[in-house]
């Protein structure tokens, strides 16, 4: 509905172009499956913002070290994650939680696994900070400083912004890129949108498992397989010291403790390992957590007898799972000034 709106506006004004604040990706087409990129009034996407954010998300120089980048943890053949149980962050120190893939994003309406950013550019420029070795507002300065002194930036940002690099609007072009990056167009789409013979036999039965009797659409349900909500899934609950996750943003409702973001499932057989501390290595492992019966305090009542499904329907659920693959963005590096 909304995707239509825009698109007879956009006849009817003939006011596309990125000042209507309509986005490249809904104005390129969108792969199947997908609703209309949202996109903040304070930062429209054009084309040259998006390749300058593009080159920014592959350039170590915006940290510290000079070593780490967006990249170095959101890669393109790790499912846009980074392929490691937890990684280490440009100062040395260890992450606590697994690195989520940044795919979809755009449409996320929380950030982090606790879901303690509202917003991308938020969530950005946070990463920017805490996971690229500059610490503060201070530092995102001096990375700003230090693009300035490369001409190729300082050109490309004074076209784009009207002035040289600075702290927000750095984040601003890594957001708008970021939100390029999409997966759709699965089988499941496919599915979904009424072809009888998009899935293997195995993916359909694993499909009607899905929905019904493993219970995963519980939860992952809606075009991301997720409707970004916090849920106890008792994962991390048998560490000495449970990571509270949403319990520690939203401390005022004690359902909260323990609880993730809902993740999306699209493309997730490139993502693992899986959960928020990368506890699980495949998808055939996730499926036997969920199967068993287990308890903990705060557990989601949904879940908790377990599924006790055969071995031939954990197959055939972990084949639905992969018919979540779908396309995916453009891998290549761009070339850095
Ligand atoms: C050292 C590894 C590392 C680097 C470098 C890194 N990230 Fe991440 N990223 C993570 C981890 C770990 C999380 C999850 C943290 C959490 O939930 O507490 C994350 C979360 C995210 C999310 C949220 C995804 C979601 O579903 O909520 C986005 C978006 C993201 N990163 C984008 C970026 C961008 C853009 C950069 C560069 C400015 C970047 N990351 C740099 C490791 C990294
Ligand atoms: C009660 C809600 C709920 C139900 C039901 C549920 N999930 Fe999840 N799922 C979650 C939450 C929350 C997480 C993240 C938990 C964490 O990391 O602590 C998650 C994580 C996952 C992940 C890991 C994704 C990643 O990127 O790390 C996969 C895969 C997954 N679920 C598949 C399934 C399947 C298959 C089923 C059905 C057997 C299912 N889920 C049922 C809430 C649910």
């Amino acid at each position: 509905m909304r995707r239509m709106g825009i698109r007879v506006s956009c006849l009817v004004m003939l006011l596309c172009g990125p000042s209507a604040g309509i986005s490249l990706a809904a104005a390129a087409k969108l792969p199947l499956g997908l609703p209309e990129i949202p996109t903040p009034a304070d930062n429209a996407q054009t084309p040259e913002k998006v390749a300058l954010g593009h080159q920014l998300f592959w350039d170590g120089r915006l940290s510290k070290s000079g070593q780490t980048s967006c990249h170095s943890c959101h890669l393109p053949d790790k499912g846009w994650a980074d392929g490691q149980k937890l990684s280490k962050k440009d100062d040395g120190s260890m992450n606590t939680r697994n690195t989520p893939t940044v795919l979809n994003v755009a449409y996320n309406t929380a950030y982090y696994w606790d879901g303690r950013a509202a917003t991308l550019e938020k969530q950005i420029a946070a990463a920017w900070r805490g996971q690229m070795g500059l610490k503060d507002d201070a530092g995102a300065g001096e990375a700003a400083k230090r693009l300035a002194e490369i001409p190729g930036y300082k050109s490309q940002f004074e076209k784009v912004f009207g002035e040289g690099p600075t702290p927000d609007n750095v984040v601003k072009a890594l957001a708008s890129y970021t939100r390029t990056l999409v997966t759709g167009g699965s089988r499941y789409d496919k599915a979904e949108a009424g072809d009888a013979k998009a899935y293997t036999a195995a993916q359909k039965r694993g499909a009607e498992l899905f929905k019904n009797k493993a219970k995963c659409s519980l939860c992952h349900a809606g075009f991301a397989l997720t409707a970004w909500e916090f849920k106890n899934i008792g994962i991390g609950m048998d560490q000495p010291t449970p990571d509270p996750g949403r319990g520690k943003v939203d401390a005022a409702n004690p359902a909260m403790k323990g609880a993730f973001k809902v993740p999306s499932l699209r493309a997730v057989s490139k993502s693992g390992p899986y959960m928020h501390d990368g506890r699980f290595a495949t998808l055939a492992e996730v499926v036997d957590y969920f199967d068993k019966p287990f308890d903990n305090p705060g557990l989601d009542e949904k879940i908790k007898g377990g599924i006790q499904l055969t071995a031939a329907e954990k197959k055939d659920l972990i084949e639905f799972l992969k018919a979540l693959d779908g396309t995916m963005p453009d891998p290549k590096a761009p070339k850095l000034p």
